[in-house]
């Protein structure tokens, strides 16, 4: 199988994190960077955006959600979410995906016959980069899940590390070593969801 192949099914949720450092912080960084650059996004747009919060800031992150949910959450469950909170950040940091709106609403006056298709091509290109770091952190030993508190947090998010206004949070990925291994997953059929005719067909 290639490298490319077993990376992706090495890619999965992994919800038991420890602060291991398993890639060094600038290591996380690199890989970031990387999948910025190169993950595609409609007429080369460019309009991912992304935090990456390390040590305490990734802690004093799941205190923002956690203070967020609380007035929400009846007392007798809160227990249950502060344990999953407690969990993500049982790692070493926590990526912050956005998306530039400014970006997006530039692109819809420059070329008005796609205007309604700029924020779909948006959140499609944000689930790639999404997918690219998990997937690049996974092939590197890291576990990770992705999570989404937003929009509960954007508020919080922006005025604690100065994200700008346009910024929109998509998702959220806390990291760390992986502490156990995940569950076996259940496939459905391929042959129910993938067509294909011509040379390919089987
Ligand atoms: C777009 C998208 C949104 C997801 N949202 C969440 C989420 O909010 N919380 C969570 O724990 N997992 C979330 N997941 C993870 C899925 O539940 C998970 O990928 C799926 O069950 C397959 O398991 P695997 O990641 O181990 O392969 C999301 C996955 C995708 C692709």
């Amino acid at each position: 199988m290639s490298t490319l192949a077993t990376a992706l099914e090495k890619r999965r949720s992994i919800y038991a994190l420890g602060k291991n450092k398993v890639i060094p912080e600038q290591r996380v960084r690199e890989i970031v960077e990387h999948a910025v650059k190169h993950v595609p996004s409609p007429f080369n747009s460019q309009s991912a955006r992304v935090v990456i919060l390390f040590g305490s800031e990734s802690t004093r992150f799941w205190g923002l959600v956690r203070d967020s949910l609380k007035p929400l959450v009846p007392p007798e469950a809160f227990g249950k979410t502060d344990e999953k909170i407690k969990a993500f950040d049982g790692g070493y940091g926590t990526v912050l995906f956005f998306e530039d709106q400014s970006v997006v609403r530039g692109l819809q006056a420059r070329f008005p016959l796609y205007a309604d298709n700029f924020p779909v091509w948006s959140l499609q290109s944000n689930g790639m980069l999404e997918f690219a770091v998990w997937t690049a952190l996974a092939e590197e030993g890291a576990g990770a899940s992705l999570q989404h508190y937003n929009p509960l947090v954007d508020e919080a998010v922006r005025s604690a590390w100065g994200v700008p206004a346009d910024w929109k949070l998509l998702a959220e990925m806390p990291f760390g070593s992986v502490e156990a291994a995940p569950g076996e997953k259940e496939f459905l059929p391929l042959k129910e969801r993938v067509l294909a005719y011509g040379d390919g067909k089987a």
